[in-house]
């Protein structure tokens, strides 16, 4: 531990200072901390399981394997500082990185030629896309769904006004086009809200518990329909849109699976266990083959005041508390657990849930058949039996990977297609690595092998529906997915968030976003760097086929800027020739199966504003990270989508300026002084937006 501080204290010596770089222990704002993920990252580690780590697993597999590698780290390390220039560029159509941009090749396959922006200094509120191309938002924070709808005005906000228009902090995004391509949906997340900027100070009472109304009414999802004239054109929104819909903290769902209807899920208001009203903490999703949405439950855990500190409590990071950052909890009963009627109210989020976008009718559902955690996100692909296998990632500190594998088939009927996550079983992954435990030395620097990489196995959780854990009900597993895992010996990951299959080649893209709690004596082979900081890619690939129990993996980045951070590590393309990248979060594949990665940390650990980045996965550009956009100050980078053949690409902008105040703010994103309705803009406004050919 101490070695590494010290290697930590000499990277840093290098680096700018950044003034949140000291908050905690990992790598957001305070206030991203304190609203996102009720200080996840302060508390203690919450996976204390012994669940073993796998170095004698590796070591005993190296006994059995020659020394072959590519020889030590080395054979692919590269001059660094210096190659470029150190300071960074900012504005939009900025091309190249430093001296190196003129080396950048173009993307493999696609339609969408860059030259990679410049990073950009992470004070800029701009957001900046390549030299060629422009920017507008679709849709923003308050913009009206329907007609009755009030246009938005900041100062005049209410819970009604906000249920009925688009939601705040927009996260997980799909532009999901009718057969036409004139014609759509657009579904948004909207994972959680910034307080002090949407509002000036108060400690009215009265006003707190209005203010909180209009936070239930801001977080949940949107369905908004989508118009152009021609394919290939920008989209914009249709007010009153027949499939338009807004899901908030009050819109009733259906429990699914074997945990429905099960006691852990009672309670005084809904004594059959079945109705949940609203979804909370939607953070990543997937898009199914059949239509539908998947949007993952991820920091439930910080709306709820909790009473008794509970083992099973304790490990979703939920410590008896007497306050919520929503203030629910003083008047709405369900969100205070002291009371004796919603003891097991929390136990009703942390799922992964369903909606149909194209029914505006249809009761949305939480399948429990797929777990309880802090699900970042679900992807499925269909297996080669048709069996339908969702991978999904627990976003804590030494939390786990899963993936869940239907019993049922998909098929021609849409009826049953819907029906496919309720029934099924759930798998955690162990890892093992294929190199001796001391080449793991947790500073990055490759094995002799030169990778980081080995085997896995998909560990039951459920089968035939009901549990294998021995002690565990099969409603215990499904509620208390975190203990069931632990007691079957999963491997502790740093930090899993979207994990995805890619269409093309059924290989799974797993982003490990960071883990400052990854101490040397806990690193392994899949997780290799102490207290990681800037987070790492799996490459995953199944050898028993998409539903089987057996993978093999390997490390494909470990994110960092090269300039800075020389273990940073691009499977072995040349660092001096990629694009600074921090803190992987969210994945999406264009349609020549190159990958994409947007970012939530960069500012707080490279400096720069995050951002969203092509990695090639074939051939010679294999991991030649490129920068596609830098989103504003204080901003992450969300959902993102790759409509190469139209020539678009979609993110969501979470958060901008949320450092600000709502007398001070930080950004202004995306009006800058102005809207187009002339009223002034006087604070940011999280955004879906589109980027296109200017
Ligand atoms: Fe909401 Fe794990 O990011
Ligand atoms: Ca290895
Ligand atoms: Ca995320």
């Amino acid at each position: 531990m101490h070695a590494e501080r010290t290697l930590v204290s000499i990277i840093e010596g290098f680096r700018r200072s950044l003034p949140m770089a000291d908050h905690a222990r990992g790598k957001r704002l305070a206030v991203t901390c304190q609203y996102k993920c009720a200080n996840a990252c302060l508390g203690p580690e919450c996976n204390s399981s012994h669940n073993e780590t796998f170095q004698e697993v590796a070591a005993a597999a190296l006994s059995r394997r020659a020394l072959l590698g590519l020889g030590a780290a080395g054979a692919v390390a590269v001059a660094v500082g210096g190659l470029r220039g150190q300071t960074p560029v900012s504005g939009a159509g900025s091309s190249g990185v430093g001296g190196a941009g003129a080396a950048f090749a173009r993307p493999a396959g696609g339609s969408l030629p860059f030259d990679p922006i410049a990073p950009v200094n992470r004070l800029v509120d701009e957001f900046t896309v390549p030299a060629g191309y422009t920017w507008r938002p679709i849709i923003r924070w308050g913009d009206p769904l329907f007609s009755k709808a009030p246009a938005f005005d900041v100062n005049a906000q209410t819970p009604a006004a906000q249920a009925v228009q688009f939601g705040y902090n927009s996260d997980y995004l799909d532009i999901v086009a009718d057969p036409s391509g004139k014609t759509g949906v657009l579904v948004n997340n909207h994972e959680y809200v910034n307080p002090e900027i949407m509002f000036p100070p108060t400690t009215d009472a009265a006003e707190l518990q209005r203010r909180g109304d209009i936070y239930k009414a801001a977080q949940g999802m949107s369905v908004v329909e989508i118009t152009r004239r021609r394919t290939g054109e920008p989209w914009s929104y249709v007010v009153d849109g027949k499939r338009n819909r807004r899901i908030t903290v009050e819109t009733v769902f259906e429990l699914t699976g074997p945990a429905a209807g099960s006691d852990l899920v009672k309670t005084a208001a809904d004594p059959e266990g079945r109705w949940v009203h609203g979804t909370l903490g939607n953070c990543a999703g997937g898009t199914t083959p059949w239509g539908t949405i998947l949007s993952g439950e991820e920091n439930f855990n910080g709306y709820f005041a909790w009473a008794a500190d509970t083992a099973a409590q304790k490990r979703y990071q939920s410590s008896s508390s007497t306050s919520t950052s929503t203030g629910w909890d003083k008047y709405d009963p369900r969100f205070d657990a002291h009371n004796a009627d919603y003891v097991n109210e929390p136990n009703r989020f942390g799922y992964i849930v369903e909606i149909d976008p194209q029914d505006p009718t249809s009761t949305p559902r939480k399948h429990t058949a797929m777990g309880r955690f802090k699900h970042e996100g679900a992807n499925v692909i269909v297996a080669e039996d048709g069996r339908v296998v969702a991978y999904m990632g627990d976003d804590e500190r030494n939390d786990y990977l899963y993936k869940f594998v239907s019993k049922n088939r998909i098929s021609g009927s849409r009826k049953k297609n819907l029906q496919l996550l309720s029934e099924g079983d759930l798998y955690v992954a162990k890892f093992s690595g294929n190199s001796p435990a001391n080449q793991i030395t947790g500073t990055g620097a490759l094995p002799a092998d030169g990778k980081f990489d080995g085997s896995g196995t998909w560990i039951p959780l459920t089968r035939n529906g009901e549990s294998v854990v021995p002690g565990f009900t099969t409603e215990q597993v499904l509620v208390y997915t975190r203990l069931a895992a632990d007691a079957v010996g999963a491997t502790k990951m740093d930090r899993p968030e979207d994990v995805e299959p890619s269409p093309k080649t059924g290989k799974v893209y797993l982003a490990l976003t960071n883990n400052s709690a990854r101490s040397v004596a806990s690193i392994d082979e899949a997780n290799p760097i102490t207290g990681n900081r800037y987070g790492h890619v799996v490459e995953l690939t199944e050898t028993a086929g998409q539903a089987g129990t057996t993978f093999g993996w390997s490390i494909l980045l470990l994110c960092g800027d090269p300039a800075v951070f020389g273990n940073s590590y691009f499977a072995g393309f040349p660092k001096e020739l990629v694009s600074p990248i921090s803190c992987p979060d969210n994945v999406a594949f264009d349609s020549a199966g190159n990958l994409w990665i947007s970012t939530d940390g960069a500012p707080s650990t490279i400096g720069y504003n995050d951002g969203l980045f092509l990695v090639p996965l074939e051939g010679a550009e294999r991991g030649h990270v490129q920068q596609f956009l830098s989103v504003p100050r204080e901003a992450e980078t969300c959902g993102p989508v790759i409509h190469d053949k139209d020539g678009l690409v979609f993110v969501a902008v979470q958060h901008p300026g949320e450092g600000g105040t709502f007398a001070a703010p930080t950004s202004l994103f995306p009006d800058y002084g102005s809207t187009a309705a002339g009223a002034v803009a006087t604070a940011p406004r999280p955004s879906v937006v589109q980027v296109y050919r200017a």
